[in-house]
């Protein structure tokens, strides 16, 4: 055993005006996650319950096994786009009889439940982890389809959403619709494409066009019932395989069609007995400085979220700046690659490419901590290979088979994002703390780099450089750097799958793995070419 010895002094100074930041972070981020929870707000709510309908959030609660968590995933989908925090959907990873699945829900309290441009991209982004995962999909249907206004943006791409249905059929990955109230038009292939169909009596509703849009295409005169209710498509066209009386029956059936799929995991089991770490997780909230520029050691996290806060470190005298080392997190063995000091240089990013390399000769799932501020610039670093470095760290974390899972506790700038397996370079999950940034570079640093470029510019056309126009465009941009930097401006825009409280951390990681090893683990059998 090599147990991590904790230096963090939770009773002092530093620690308290870190843990103050970043509860107050906690503090705003629960504010945004209430706008989501509560749906389209009281009056949509109220109306949604005389009707007699449960809420999307009770749909999930009473499908997922008693006391069973819900890893739900970009809650602040939309953040800061102008469309309702959530983006109308609740998307998340549950067990329902023992599977994990991915849930769809629809919001009917948010705009009838229709999708806008980011209900779109949060329910693909769902697609896409239940299909590198190999978890069922279960979609709990009632949606106004469509939001018109902004047709021109959802139109052609959401056609995927059915697509994926049918390729995860294809791939032997169960898909489920529980359909509680409307799905027309294109919305009527969400039952249409999936395996299994069940229909809530004198609610569901499913037709590609309502009563009106036949009297104006055909002439007929006709019902929603006799058009696309349940009872019609349980008898009649077939498209029902289940008719359930309510709501709580769609929820018994749907569970009971789970219980038959015979599901097993393809992924090796975690070992049962594993300890708890040595070190508590509320230390979490007092380790990352409020100044990011103020580094912090990585092992105290690794020591918060690994089992037995056992750490063997790998090459720890060499590239000293990125951490890494072997773990395992509830049971399930992991490589861990930390940034410790923020900038990566030659020896971390040559470190970084054996280690990957090393986990996926033994197809050992990668967790990346991150908080760089990017690859080493300047003449000594870029004459010592710098690119061609940086690029082997690359090539490795694009080519890497194994699953990783992406953390970003603090900076997470530059082609350092991409070397520490940002979200382009498809980690399973990427979660952010409150306390993470991420841009293509620092706002001031980025701020400097326009004023050189326009001061040369100017010079170049022989004109007085504006000192004071520069001075305003500098804070400007400054400012808005900064404010597109932050976690809650990234998670609106759908780059992580969730802000999680530190203190959260070991458990989402759990959940996550255990998820991931629904599918089979294997590592890459050969990597690009490494520019030596
Ligand atoms: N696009 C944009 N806004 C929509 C919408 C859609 N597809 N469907 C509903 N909304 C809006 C409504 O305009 C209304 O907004 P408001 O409260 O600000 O006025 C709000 O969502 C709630 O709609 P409402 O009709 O009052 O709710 P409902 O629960 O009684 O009915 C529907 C929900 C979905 C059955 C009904 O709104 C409907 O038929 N919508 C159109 C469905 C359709 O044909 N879609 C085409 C898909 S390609």
């Amino acid at each position: 055993m090599s147990v991590i010895r904790s230096t963090v002094d939770s009773g002092g100074p530093e620690f308290a005006a870190n843990r103050d930041a970043m509860l107050e972070k906690l503090g705003e981020l629960e504010a945004e996650q209430a706008k989501a929870i509560a749906g389209g707000g009281q009056k949509y709510v109220e109306r949604h319950r005389k009707r007699g309908k449960l809420l999307a959030r009770e749909r999930i609660e009473f499908l997922l096994d008693e006391d069973s968590p819900f890893l739900e995933l970009s809650p602040l989908a939309a953040w800061g786009t102008g469309y309702h925090v959530g983006g109308s959907v609740i998307t998340g990873v549950g067990t329902v009889e023992g599977v994990e699945c991915m849930i769809v829900a629809n919001d009917p309290t948010v705009k009838g439940g229709a999708s806008n441009p980011s209900s779109l991209k949060k329910g693909l982004r769902a697609a896409e982890i239940a299909h590198e995962n190999r978890l069922p999909t279960i979609n709990l249907v009632e949606s106004g389809g469509a939001d018109l206004p902004t047709q021109k943006e959802i139109f052609i791409p959401g056609g995927r959403t059915f697509r994926n249905l049918t390729n995860a059929s294809a791939d032997r990955i169960p898909t489920i619709a529980l359909v509680f109230g409307n799905s027309t038009a294109g919305g009527a292939y969400l039952p249409g494409m999936s395996d299994y169909v069940v229909m809530v009596k004198e609610r569901a509703k499913v037709f590609l066009g309502g009563p009106p849009l036949v009297k104006m295409a055909t002439g007929e005169e006709s019902d929603d019932e006799s058009l696309g209710g349940a009872e019609m498509h349980a008898r009649t066209s077939g498209l029902a395989d289940y008719l359930a009386l309510d709501e709580p029956d769609a929820i018994r059936l749907g569970r009971g069609i789970v219980k038959r799929l015979n599901w097993r995991k393809l992924g090796p089991s975690p070992k049962p007995d594993y300890e708890e770490p040595r070190y508590d997780a509320e230390d979490l909230v007092g380790i990352v400085p409020g100044d990011l520029k103020v580094p912090f050691d990585p092992r105290e996290v690794i020591a918060r979220i690994v089992d037995g806060s056992d750490f063997d470190e790998f090459k720890p005298l060499y590239g000293t700046s990125l951490v890494t080392g072997w773990a395992d997190l509830h049971g399930y063995p992991v490589g861990v690659l930390a940034n410790a000091q923020g900038v990566l240089f030659s020896e971390e990013s040559q470190k970084a490419t054996q280690f990957i390399q090393l986990a996926n000769q033994t197809d050992t799932p990668l967790i990346f901590l991150h908080n760089t501020t990017g690859y080493m610039v300047g003449r000594e670093y870029e004459q010592g290979g710098i690119i061609k470095h940086g690029a082997m760290m690359i090539n490795a974390v694009s080519n890497s088979k194994v699953p990783h899972l992406s953390v970003l506790m603090g900076a997470s700038y530059g082609a350092g994002h991409y070397g520490m397996c940002g979200r382009a370079y498809g980690p399973r999950f990427l979660y952010a703390w409150p306390s993470a940034k991420s841009a293509v570079m620092g706002p001031q640093q980025l701020a400097g780099v326009l004023s050189i470029v326009a001061r040369a510019a100017a010079g170049n056309r022989g004109q007085a450089y504006d000192e004071d126009g520069d001075k305003a465009m500098r804070a400007m941009v400054e400012q808005q750097i900064e404010a597109e930097s932050m976690p809650m401006f990234l998670s609106g825009m759908l780059y992580d799958d969730g802000i999680i409280d530190p203190r959260d951390t070991r458990t989402v990681l759990g959940l996550s793995l255990s998820a991931i090893h629904n599918g089979p683990i294997k590592g890459a059998e050969g990597f690009g070419v490494f520019r030596m």
